[in-house]
Formats: structure tokens, C-alpha cells, sequence
């Protein structure tokens, strides 16, 4: 599996969280399903932030679709962080959830469609499965730290 194959199974995670989410109507529920989701949300970010984006800008035909993510990710985090500090099933988080959920619908449609077809054009396939190495190494380091 190359690096946009892995990227891909980590959205179809974080989608199938989301709309679980969507789905559950007990506190308790929601804010299990919400715990999953900000994990599986913060390390795909991560993975994309430390491994893949840089990879990335270093073409001129790549660099300017992944100029504004870090931005969107840094917004993903704060809705994620406001979402933890109000009860899951108030109208507050209803509004947060909604904002994410666009938000990334957007990210997957992005990367999808314009970002991961232009990577397998232009990065060789040895680029694409050593990204796809370094981002399963970075997540193995990361599983083994603490919680902070
Ligand atoms: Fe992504």
C-alpha cells in the first residue's frame, strides 16, 4: 500500500467515526465515539503534517494544494478541543460536530480528488511505499508514547 492508499483508509476510519457520532444520541455513547474520532483525527494529522506534506512542497505542483492544510488542521484541532470541554449532547457540540464534519469533507475531497491523483502521477512508486513506511513507523513511535 503507497502513501495516498494509506491516507485514503485512515479518511474512510475517521468517516465511519464521524458518522457513527452523528448516529449516537447518549452522552456516554457520543463521547466514546468522540474520544476514538479526535485520536484517529490528531494522528492523521500528524502523519500528514511531519511525513507527508513535506514531501509534498518539495514539488511545485504539489506545494500549492497542501499550502493551506496546516491551517485547517490547526482549526480541526480547536474544534476538537472545544468539543471535548462541552457535554456531547448539548446543541454547543451539535454546532462544533457540524463545522468538523464539513470541514472534513472538504479535506477528503481535496485530497482525494486533486491532491492523491497528482502524488501517483508525479512521485515514483519506491517515494510513495518509503512514505507509506515512515508514516507507519511515525505512528508506531507515536501509539508508544503517553497520552498528554
Ligand atoms: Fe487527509
Amino acid at each position: 500500500m503507497d502513501s495516498p492508499d494509506l491516507l485514503k483508509t485512515q479518511h474512510v476510519m475517521v468517516e465511519a467515526l464521524l458518522a457513527q457520532c452523528k448516529l449516537a444520541r447518549s452522552e456516554e455513547r457520543r463521547r466514546g465515539i468522540y474520544r476514538r474520532l479526535r485520536a484517529a483525527l490528531v494522528m492523521h494529522a500528524e502523519i500528514e503534517e511531519i511525513v507527508f506534506y513535506p514531501a509534498c512542497q518539495r514539488r511545485e505542483e504539489l506545494a500549492t494544494l497542501v499550502s493551506g492544510n496546516y491551517d485547517e488542521q490547526q482549526y480541526m484541532r480547536k474544534l476538537l478541543e472545544e468539543m471535548g470541554e462541552v457535554p456531547a449532547t448539548s446543541p454547543r457540540f451539535d454546532h462544533l460536530f457540524n463545522e468538523l464534519f464539513m470541514l472534513i469533507n472538504r479535506h477528503v475531497d481535496e485530497e482525494e480528488n486533486a491532491l492523491f491523483p497528482r502524488v501517483k502521477r508525479l512521485m515514483r512508486s519506491e517515494e510513495r511505499m518509503r512514505l507509506a513506511s515512515d508514516m507507519r513507523a511515525y505512528q508506531a513511535a507515536r501509539a508508544r508514547q503517553p497520552v498528554t
